[in-house]
């Protein structure tokens, strides 16, 4: 053998016995044609181009279930056919696309990268010093081996099948407590549905350890503080690999996985751990002004009395309203168009606009059919909680010992004939000046009456609600002005200031 084949014969030795493969300056990846992906030296990672609807993604996933784990630039576009990503001769990692020119999915530049067996994407410096890493950077999963650090959150993907940014967050808080959220809230202790539970003095991070123990741990000591999760392996068997993967799925429920292999093939996906176990516990689950019940230890979604889906297609939406509203007078409705419907066991997440006084629940039906305002009400300990739709966070919760008795206003005439060729307001109806007074400064100089401006700043305060689905369609604010001089428009809830 000469020179030359010793010292090939070494570097091939070297690269197997070293397990790595490292990614060279200047290779790249195609979405279609091979390399389409840098694989780990395991086999069952691989980073680079994977299909999403006509289109590609950049991320990492398991190769034999192709169960993605992470996604560069979630939110933007998935890229056509004919881009690239190139680790360049500078050392920077880019996604070159007809739609986003050249983009930087690393930031520094590296002088290598790899894809490692246990999931995490690496750049290293030329000292071969980690410098940037997939595991910093994580999406809605965290892999054996990887931290979510204080302050970090996993965010939900809308679907299995897309990773773009979902409903529902987890957030390693500052105060050590991991909390569930349902997404684009502000994020108050009403709108979590899930914590660990226990807050401590000292920052905290959540760690998936490499043997499956997912735990709360001392930032400042790595000390365990908290095992959420063991998976227990009874008998150590060489012939399988596990890989452990906590996400938080598409549904706002956080799952411990494990994924068994064989030397052949994956043989198993197994769900060992969840939180919340009942679905019906996830905020936001159904939708505004739609129950979760059980059916069947099956999480079940129904609309409320009286109100239908707004679109079956997009069933997130929630219910509305299907019967016309129109009859109030002053205020007080024509109780010949309502019936009250009640139900056991519901209960929401909104404050009432207004606790009536002590009374019967008879009373209280009665109160909630003559206010234009009343659609929903509780009744409970004698007191009369009146609510206009919508509801958030409704549940049905079958096994409660005791509950309020829910309350909702039913109307008997269908708002189906009111197809969009409702006349515009400014031709049918003019403003009716009724009083010379509650307001020159805020209409400029024209006069309008009291009920009627109250009205108007009503509906511009409904328009501007940060939950885009709290907020009226064209056509109920033309309905809302349209009964302008004798309807009264139910009371908004109040914007944050940012809207403003
Ligand atoms: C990339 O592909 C699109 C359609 O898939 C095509 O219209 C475009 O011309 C291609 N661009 C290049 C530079 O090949
Ligand atoms: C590589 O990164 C490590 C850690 O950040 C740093 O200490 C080292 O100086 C870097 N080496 C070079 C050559 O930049
Ligand atoms: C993972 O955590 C468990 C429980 O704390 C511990 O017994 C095990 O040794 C840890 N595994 C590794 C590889 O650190
Ligand atoms: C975390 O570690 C620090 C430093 O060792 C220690 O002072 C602190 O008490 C620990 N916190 C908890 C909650 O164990
Ligand atoms: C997890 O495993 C460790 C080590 O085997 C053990 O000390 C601990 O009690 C277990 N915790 C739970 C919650 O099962
Ligand atoms: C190890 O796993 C293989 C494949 O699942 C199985 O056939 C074998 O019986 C296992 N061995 C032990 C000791 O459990
Ligand atoms: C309620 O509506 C009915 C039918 O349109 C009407 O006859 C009745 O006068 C209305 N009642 C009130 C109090 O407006
Ligand atoms: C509203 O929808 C419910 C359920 O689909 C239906 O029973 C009811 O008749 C509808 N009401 C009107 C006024 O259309
Ligand atoms: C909408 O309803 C009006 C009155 O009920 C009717 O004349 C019109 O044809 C309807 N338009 C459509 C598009 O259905």
């Amino acid at each position: 053998m000469g020179f030359r084949s010793v010292v090939f014969l070494l570097i091939f030795l070297l690269y197997f016995v070293s397990g790595e493969r490292k990614v060279q300056l200047g290779q790249s990846l195609l979405p279609t044609t091979p390399p389409t992906s840098w694989s780990s030296s395991s086999g069952l990672f691989a980073f680079g181009f994977y299909q999403q609807d006509n289109g590609f993604k950049v991320g990492i996933w398991l190769i034999p279930s192709k169960k993605v784990v992470w996604t560069a630039k979630r939110d933007d576009p998935p890229v056509t056919g004919n881009s690239t990503i190139e680790l360049t001769r500078e050392g920077k990692l880019v996604l070159r696309s007809e739609q986003g020119g050249e983009q930087l999915i690393a930031n520094p530049s590296g002088s290598a990268a790899s894809m490692l067996s246990s999931g995490n994407f690496v750049l290293y410096n030329e000292t071969s010093e980690i410098i940037w890493q997939t595991f910093d950077h994580p999406t809605d999963t965290i892999l054996g081996g990887q931290t979510l650090s204080t302050d970090m959150s996993l965010i939900s993907s809308l679907l299995d099948t897309d990773h773009s940014t979902g409903r529902y967050r987890l957030t390693m808080q500052g105060d050590g407590n991991l909390v569930s959220y349902a997404l684009n809230t502000e994020g108050t202790p009403a709108d979590a549905y899930w914590a660990s539970g226990i807050v401590r003095p000292n920052p905290c991070s959540l760690y998936l350890n490499s043997t499956g123990s997912l735990a709360i741990i001392n930032n400042s000591n790595s000390y365990t503080l908290e095992i959420l999760y063991n998976y227990s392996t009874s008998v150590f068997n060489t012939s399988k690999t596990l890989i452990y993967r906590a996400t938080l799925d598409s549904d706002g429920i956080f799952n411990f996985y494990c994924h068994t292999f064989t030397r052949s093939d994956e043989s198993s996906i197994s769900v060992d751990w969840s939180r919340p176990k009942n679905p019906c516990e996830v905020k936001g689950f159904c939708g505004l002004n739609r129950f979760c019940t059980f059916d069947d230890d099956k999480p079940s979604c129904r609309c409320l009395p009286g109100t239908n889906l707004i679109d079956s297609n997009r069933i997130s939406l929630g219910c509305g309203r299907n019967s016309s509203r129109e009859g109030c007078r002053g205020g007080v409705e024509n109780t010949t168009y309502f019936n009250i419907g009640t139900m056991e066991k519901m209960s929401w997440g909104d404050v009432p606009y207004y606790v009536d006084k002590p009374m019967s629940l008879e009373d209280c039906k009665k109160s909630c059919l003559e206010d234009c305002n009343c659609e929903a009400a509780q009744y409970v300990d004698s007191s009369c909680k009146k609510y206009s739709l919508p509801l958030k966070y409704v549940r049905r919760d079958l096994s409660a010992s005791s509950s309020p008795t829910a309350l909702f206003k039913v109307g008997t005439r269908s708002i189906k004939s009111d197809n969009g060729t409702v006349p515009m307001p400014w031709k049918s109806q003019p403003v009716v000046v009724k009083s010379k007074t509650a307001l020159t400064k805020l209409v400029g100089g024209e006069e309008v009456d009291k009920n009627t401006l109250e009205n108007m700043v009503k509906v511009a305060l409904w328009c501007i609600q940060d939950e885009p689905h709290l907020r009226p369609s064209m056509k109920s604010v033309v309905l809302m002005l349209e009964g302008i001089t004798d309807t009264d428009v139910s009371i908004p809830p109040c914007p944050t200031a940012a809207s403003m």
